[in-house]
Formats: structure tokens, C-alpha cells, sequence
């Protein structure tokens, strides 16, 4: 490990069990003597582990609907205290959609279920930086993070209502990053990570063959959660400051690639 976050402070959302990519994060951000405080919607503690991540990383537990103004805005008010400061960096690692879990396909979607997803998978983000940015709580050059999928770019059509929540994510992450760099110094970000198993992930429809895909047309592979939560760190750390307002994928090349050779083998099969 490099030290690359000793002395920061801040905000893990989403960490649900050791599969989570926030789960992963959390444990690297340890590694590199980052502290933080965890947090997860209280339904999800307890069904989750966390408590086991707070033990081994040393670190406290709030609880918070990331749809909840009140609840983010005790979450970093408390957290300052507890960490000692202002924060240098957050993690929102959440999406969840009501239709996709209730499997609604999406031309008939119920809406309820619609916003319901929107507003937890797309609006907390804003939610969470109109908190942090009104209680003046990042440091200058803190770093500010959440996790997309390319179906933001493209249609995936087992995404489902998840592929509009994310384009909306990415355009917060681009206008609110204009706020918070010009006012505050701060960069925010969001990464667009290849397919992971983890709960969220294994939820869309076909998951297990669509990961195989994208494994067979990415020239370097999958991005793991392991990978992911190396490339956040890099994000969080001081070495990547003029970085902000931009969707960065992580995905092994799979963006770029029209189609592989392993792809089209499967084709030329007999
Ligand atoms: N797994 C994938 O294939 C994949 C690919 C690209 C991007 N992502 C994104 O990565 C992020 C993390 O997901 P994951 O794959 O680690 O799955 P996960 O299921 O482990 O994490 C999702 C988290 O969102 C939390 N959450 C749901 N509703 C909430 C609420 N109201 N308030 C606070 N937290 C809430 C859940 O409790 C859970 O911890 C998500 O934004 C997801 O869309 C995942």
C-alpha cells in the first residue's frame, strides 16, 4: 500500500456485504489510512454485514435513507464530529429499482416503482452533495464519487428504468461538479463500472450471460469490485485534483470495442 489517503476523512455509502463494490472500497481506503464512517439505509443493516466491515476497518455506523434530507443531513453532520473535521471524500455506491426487482418489463413500467428508483438511484446523489456542499463540509480538493453503467450511453434492454436513472446520476454529477469546483474546490466524479456480481448487479434479468459478454469483448476483461475500489482510491487521493465533472469508464476497454475475436468466435462456431 501507498499511504495515499493518510489523514483524509469521509463517507462510505452502500456497503452491504463483502460482494459490494462499496464493501471493496472501504477495506482499500483502510489499507491506504483513509477513515471514514459507513453508512447504509437502515432496512439494509439488517440484512447486511456491516457491522462486520465497521469492526475491521475501525469505523462508526450511520444510518441514513440516502432519499432523506433529515437523514443525510445528521449523517454528515455527525460524521464531521466523529471523524474530527471536514471531509476530503465520499463514496455513493446505491442503486436499487423497483421495477427491475419486481420484474416489470419496461415498456410497462409501474410508476411509483419509477420514481421511487429515480429517487433513490439518481436524486440522493444531489441530495447527498446539496448536504455536504450547504454545511460547507469538504475540504478544498476533497474528491466526491459515484458508480454508473454504460447503459446511461447505451441501450441494454434488461436494464431496465436503471439505464435512465443513471444518465440522470451522470448530468448531477456534471452540473452540481461545476458548483462544487468553482465554489469549493472539490471534483466530483462518477465511474462506469463493467458488470459485477454483487446484489444490485445480479438482480438485472440475464446477468450471468451478460457477464460473460462483456468479460469476451473487453480486451483486458471485467473490472472487478476489487478494481473498482483501486480506481476510487486513485479518485479520492491527491494525485488526480484537476479530475472532475467527468464519466469514467472502467471496463476493461468494453466501451471502445465494436466486437472482439473471442466474441466472434462464438459466432463462427458450428
Ligand atoms: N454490480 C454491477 O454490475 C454494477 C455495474 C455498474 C455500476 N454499479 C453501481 O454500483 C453501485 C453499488 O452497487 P453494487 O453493485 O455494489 O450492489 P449492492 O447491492 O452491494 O449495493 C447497492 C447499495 O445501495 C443501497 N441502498 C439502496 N437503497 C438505499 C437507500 N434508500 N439509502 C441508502 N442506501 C441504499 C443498498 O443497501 C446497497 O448497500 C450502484 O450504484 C450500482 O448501480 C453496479
Amino acid at each position: 500500500m501507498y499511504n495515499l489517503l493518510k489523514g483524509k476523512r469521509g463517507i462510505i455509502f452502500g456497503a452491504l456485504d463483502e460482494n459490494s463494490i462499496a464493501w471493496k472500497t472501504a477495506e482499500r481506503v483502510h489499507a491506504e489510512g483513509g477513515t471514514f464512517v459507513l453508512t447504509n439505509a437502515p432496512i439494509a443493516m439488517r440484512m447486511g454485514k456491516i457491522n462486520e466491515l465497521a469492526e475491521k476497518t475501525g469505523s462508526e455506523i450511520i444510518p441514513a435513507d440516502a432519499t432523506s434530507i433529515e437523514d443525510l443531513d445528521n449523517l454528515v453532520t455527525k460524521a464531521q464530529e466523529i471523524l474530527g473535521g471536514k471531509l476530503d471524500f465520499v463514496l455513493h455506491s446505491i442503486g436499487m429499482s423497483i421495477n427491475v426487482r419486481k420484474k416489470r418489463h419496461y415498456t410497462d413500467q409501474n410508476y411509483d416503482f419509477t420514481h421511487k428508483g429515480w429517487d433513490v438511484s439518481a436524486v440522493s446523489f444531489h441530495k447527498v452533495m446539496q448536504t455536504l456542499y450547504k454545511q460547507d463540509a469538504m475540504n478544498e480538493w476533497g474528491s466526491i464519487v459515484a458508480l454508473t453503467y454504460m447503459a446511461a450511453q447505451r441501450s441494454f434492454p434488461d436494464y431496465n428504468d436503471m439505464a435512465d436513472n443513471k444518465a440522470y446520476l451522470e448530468s448531477i454529477a456534471r452540473s452540481f461538479g461545476y458548483f462544487f469546483g468553482a465554489d469549493k474546490k472539490v471534483r466530483v466524479n462518477t465511474i462506469s463500472q463493467s458488470p459485477t456480481p454483487t446484489t444490485a448487479g445480479s438482480g438485472v434479468k440475464g446477468f450471468d450471460g451478460f457477464i460473460s459478454y462483456a468479460e469476451k469483448m473487453s480486451p483486458l476483461g471485467n473490472a472487478t469490485a476489487q478494481d473498482c475500489a483501486d480506481y476510487t482510491v486513485s479518485l479520492f487521493s491527491d494525485l488526480t485534483r484537476k479530475v472532475t465533472m467527468q464519466n469514467l469508464f472502467h471496463d476493461g476497454g468494453f466501451s471502445n470495442v465494436g466486437v472482439s475475436n473471442a466474441v466472434m468466435e462464438k459466432f463462427m462456431e458450428e
